[in-house]
């Protein structure tokens, strides 16, 4: 640190955060003095170290090991051991990202200390507000005085919510990460061999799914029986769940399971799919990105963007026995995508969110 631009503390902890990080360090750089304060929320290889590696970020200054726990007892270790960091750092500004515990964990760290906070990726609603990230985003978005909105949708949203934060469009940051990773993406049969035949690529591991055991078996069911063979990413979550369940995680004729993949080998097995099946928010977007159609096992999407284009439908986990097979049955005969893919931003997302921070400090 020279000590000759204001100081910024980065905040992350998470799979999808650490991703973000890596293009958000590289032009925030150019103008703050960065303080990387890894939470880690996510301490499995492939959810933080693979990725630190794959995505050439530099390790974090400060790496808290808050670690697995309840939803209180993960977001009050972040809040205690990022408050103690933060007091003695004092940066200008806190900057955290998305709707994980981390994020709010953070927020509310900083703001305790009077640190103003940017929020990357503000103004996003699913809907139902008890959902653990639909909270830490409305409750994030509350406590934050820069705002950057991944789409014009979100940024609307926020100038009625926030009349008094310094709200901006400045896209969304998965999408720089996405464009400057393409050239190294591998071929899918390199990643697993399954995917040298047409293949649907699948991945599970929110709550909703994982801790309601009926419905979780009825959705390895219901992949198992689809038109094209499944290759299915497996959450440390979600394998947890199924092994505490006494449910099978073993693979089949028509279901591969291999363990999470790398940020890299899972672009390459979305981007090889017919179709991906999943619940992660990232995926969504990226299929969108990659022109891949989806099918979001979740009741609702704070991505509604992708349902509104045709590049995503929702199938409730609840009704996921009779309703997935007809609707991938029609998807896969579906002529290729053809969607605008400009919703969230052109891939200069850092450097919006860089400038945001600078203007409000000015
Ligand atoms: C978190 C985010 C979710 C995000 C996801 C990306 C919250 C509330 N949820 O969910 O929004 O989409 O990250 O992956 O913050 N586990 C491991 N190894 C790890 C991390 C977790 O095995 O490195 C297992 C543990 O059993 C743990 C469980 O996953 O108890 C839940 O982990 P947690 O970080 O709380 O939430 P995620 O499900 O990963």
């Amino acid at each position: 640190m020279t000590g000759s631009k204001p100081l910024l503390a980065l905040c992350y902890g998470t799979r999808p955060q650490i991703i973000k990080a890596s293009v958000l360090r590289r032009a925030l750089a150019r103008d703050f003095d960065l303080v990387a304060v890894d939470t880690g929320q996510h301490y499995d290889f492939v959810l933080n170290e693979l990725l630190y590696r794959q995505l050439g970020v530099a390790a974090p200054d400060h790496y808290l090991e808050v670690g697995s726990g309840s939803h209180a007892t993960q977001t009050s270790a972040i809040l205690e051991r990022v408050a103690n960091l933060l007091a003695q750092v004092r940066p200008v500004v806190a900057a955290v990202i998305g709707d994980t515990n981390s994020t709010l964990g953070c927020a509310l760290a900083a703001s305790k200390l009077r640190i103003p906070v940017a929020h990357i990726e503000a103004g996003l609603r699913a809907g139902d507000r008890l959902m653990a990230e639909e909270l830490n985003r409305r409750a994030t978005d509350a406590l934050a005085s820069i705002l950057c909105a991944p789409s014009a949708a979100a940024a609307r949203r926020l100038e009625r919510e926030h009349p008094d934060g310094l709200v901006r469009e400045t896209g969304d940051i998965a999408r720089d990460v996405l464009l400057s990773q393409l050239p190294c993406i591998p071929t899918p049969e390199s990643v697993v061999p399954a995917a040298a035949s047409p293949y649907l690529f699948a991945t599970v591991h929110r709550a909703e799914l994982t801790d309601r055991p009926v419905i979780l078996r009825d959705v390895l069911t219901a992949l198992g029986s689809l038109p094209l063979p499944v290759v299915l990413a497996m959450h440390p979550r979600t394998r947890a769940a199924l092994e505490r369940n006494g449910l099978p995680v073993a693979s089949t004729a028509r279901l591969t399971i291999i363990p999470a993949a790398g940020y890299r080998e899972a672009l390459a097995l979305l981007r090889g799919a017919a179709a991906v099946l999943t619940d992660s928010g990232g995926i969504q977007r990226e299929a969108y990105w990659l022109g891949v159609p989806c099918v979001t096992l979740r009741a609702e999407t704070e991505w509604a963007e992708t349902l509104a284009l045709g590049a995503n439908r929702l199938v409730n986990p609840d009704h996921v026995a009779e309703q997935l097979g007809p609707v991938v049955e029609r998807l896969v005969q579906e002529p290729p995508a053809t969607w605008d893919r400009d919703a969230y931003g052109d891939g200069h997302a850092a450097e919006r969110v860089a400038a945001a921070i600078r203007d409000w400090i000015r």
